[in-house]
């Protein structure tokens, strides 16, 4: 740690981790990710990078950020991307975009559809996959023969972790029980239930496409 003459931070007694760490760590996912951190995320900081501090067999920061923005960056750098993003999410997130998309937007969307057009969805930051099945399930819902024209749903995220979770398809029963009947039908189907795990139904699964994109690169 040498020089670094600056504050030590957080509850990681076993870590060395300084303000100096902090202003490492919030330019860097700045210019890598668009994300931008204050002050009150110097513990989000700590206590979800710890673990790969330690992980490396480093005890501090200072060690583990040359080795991220070292020679060998690339792999451990998205490691630590998806470390930092947050990625909450859930099925019919804010109901009313997506009573709008059905009642405003679809008859239009269907119209085009129904005459050749190509109709695009985009999910962007899609985390692990909730809007964009959901987007898929409206879709369905207001047009039962989507998948027999042009239209498409793509999904993307910088998170690789959650984009694998998003590809899967299968969440945890408790958090859709908010969704109304006649979405969740659709959304799940008949037969899904694995566990206590529901997977989405092929037909909304066969609308979406997850990819991986970083809206700060070109
Ligand atoms: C709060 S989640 C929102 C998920 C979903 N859109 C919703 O509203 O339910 C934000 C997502 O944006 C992603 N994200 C953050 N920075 C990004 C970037 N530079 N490029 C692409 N995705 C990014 C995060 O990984 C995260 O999954």
């Amino acid at each position: 740690m040498g020089s670094n003459q600056s504050t030590l931070l957080g509850v990681e007694a076993d870590l060395t981790y300084t303000s100096a760490d902090f202003e490492r760590v919030r330019t860097l996912i700045r210019e890598v990710a668009g994300i931008t951190m204050t002050e009150a995320n110097q513990s989000l900081v700590l206590s979800r990078l710890a673990k790969h501090v330690r992980r490396l067999g480093y005890d501090g920061f200072a060690d583990y950020l040359a080795f991220v923005t070292g020679p060998g960056r690339g792999a451990e750098l998205q490691v630590m991307v998806n470390a930092l993003t947050t990625n909450t999410t859930r099925f019919f997130r804010e109901p009313y975009h997506f009573e709008t998309l059905a009642n405003e937007v679809m008859p239009n969307l269907i119209e085009r559809a129904k005459n050749g057009g190509r109709v695009r969805f985009w999910s962007a930051g899609c985390s692990s996959g909730e809007e964009a099945y959901s987007l898929a399930t409206v879709v369905l819902k207001s047009f039962p023969q989507a998948a027999s024209h042009d239209v498409r749903i793509l999904a993307t995220d910088i998170n690789q972790e959650v984009l694998s979770k998003a590809r899967i398809g299968r969440y945890p029963a408790g958090g859709i029980e908010a969704v109304p009947p006649d979405l969740r039908s659709i959304c799940f189907g008949l037969g899904s239930k694995v566990g206590d795990t529901l997977q989405v139904s092929t037909a909304v699964k066969e609308l979406v496409t997850f990819r991986y994109l970083n809206f700060v690169e070109p």
